[in-house]
């Protein structure tokens, strides 16, 4: 059972590094236009990307993104990621720790603080349709006894679930067994989709949950349908899979959503976010941070300092954003002038590419 999370989890890495997983459309983010001010009036030195995010200070409003443990793979990504996000001081999420739950000396994978011991934020994970099949507040609590975390991500992924061979299928009863585990556990909880999104009757409900928060995880970047289909042969699932690459809601739309539903409470803004431009309209749209998965994986398979570059020239690529758009602060993001375009932005770029143009975004 667990060799099957193990080997599971690696094939998607590898499957992870295909273009065809990307969602094909042009993305959400690329039809948002921030407005250019030619009198931005600061120095580009001013420009200050420093973020608190659950009570803790990050240098820029980003974390790497929930992808692997469980395994040796996942162990060196997870290894090359959190030296970098040490480093750069930016936050850091697990991959899905229910390799771990199973077979408890799997935990030293996830360890990434006895990889990089200055990692001012780490995010642990567990997917919420295991509350479902037996997982409750006592194995989540021996879990974080083994692995403390500061803020436990729950991933809801129905979409993935039902194209995933073996996949858990059976969501009955979910929103009232996550009210009664969350409430009982003590650590910030957030919720979070893999790239498939939250629309709003979905944030609505969510948002009624003691929860500190959201990732909005919506279609532009990575399609978990997809990489199910890649696995499951030639079945209707992997048809099916193929087909809806595209479906779900959009990554713009996703955290417009989150953020009318969540008020206050943090949302992170993610799915397919891979420059600069897209975290500044992430943020601009109501994001509290953003999260980068795919974007790093081959970078994080090379090693640090791969990860590192990656990571800077999207900092420094917002931090052109921000300047530009005389936003001197993140916050002050949210008050910059956006258009949005019925044509999307023009390539070449990692977000553009042929497929429907991008959502109106208000
Ligand atoms: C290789 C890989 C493994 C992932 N594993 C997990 C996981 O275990 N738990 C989870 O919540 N999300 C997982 N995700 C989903 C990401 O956290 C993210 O929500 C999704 O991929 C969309 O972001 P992206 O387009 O930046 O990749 C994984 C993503 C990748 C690329």
């Amino acid at each position: 059972m667990v060799e099957d999370i193990q080997q599971r989890k690696d094939h998607h890495l590898s499957l992870c590094l295909l273009d065809e997983v990307r969602a094909p459309m042009v993305h959400s983010l690329d039809g948002v236009r921030l407005e250019y001010d030619c009198l931005p009036e600061m120095d580009f030195e001013d420009v200050d990307l420093s973020t608190v995010l659950f009570g803790r200070r990050l240098s820029a409003p980003l974390l790497i993104g929930a992808m692997t443990g469980g395994s040796e793979a996942g162990a060196e990504i997870n290894r090359n990621l959190a030296k970098a996000a040490q480093e750069l001081r930016l936050g850091m999420c697990l991959g899905s720790q229910r390799a771990m739950i199973e077979k408890p000396d799997l935990a030293w994978t996830y360890d990434v603080r006895a990889m990089a011991d200055g990692l001012p934020l780490v995010v642990g994970n567990l997917g919420a349709i295991q509350l479902n099949k037996g997982i409750g507040v006592s194995e989540i609590r021996e879990m974080m006894e083994r692995l403390p975390l500061d803020v436990l991500a729950l991933h809801l992924n129905p979409l993935q679930e039902v194209i995933q061979p073996g996949g858990d299928t059976n969501w009955r009863g979910l929103l009232d067994r996550l009210r009664d585990v969350v409430s009982r556990l003590d650590v910030d909880v957030i919720l979070k989709e893999v790239g498939a999104g939250v629309c709003g009757s979905a944030a609505e409900k969510l948002a009624t949950l003691p929860v500190a928060g959201i990732d909005a995880a919506g279609v532009g970047g990575t399609s978990w349908s997809m990489v199910e289909a890649l696995r499951a042969g030639n079945s209707p699932a992997a048809q099916a899979g193929r087909s809806l690459a595209w479906f779900g809601v959009d990554t713009a739309r996703s955290i417009q959503n989150c953020r009318a539903a969540f008020g206050d409470r943090v949302v992170i803004g993610s799915g397919g976010i891979s420059t600069g431009y897209h975290m500044a309209a992430a943020l601009s749209l109501g994001a509290d941070a953003v999260a980068v998965s795919q974007p790093l994986l081959a970078a994080a398979r090379e090693g640090t300092r791969e990860v590192v570059a990656t990571l800077e020239a999207m900092i420094y690529e917002l931090k052109v954003a921000m300047f530009c758009t005389g936003a001197a602060k993140v916050p002050a993001l949210r008050k910059v002038a956006r258009t949005s375009l019925s044509q999307p932005r023009p390539g070449p770029g990692p977000g553009s590419g042929p497929g429907p143009g991008p959502g109106i975004v208000p």
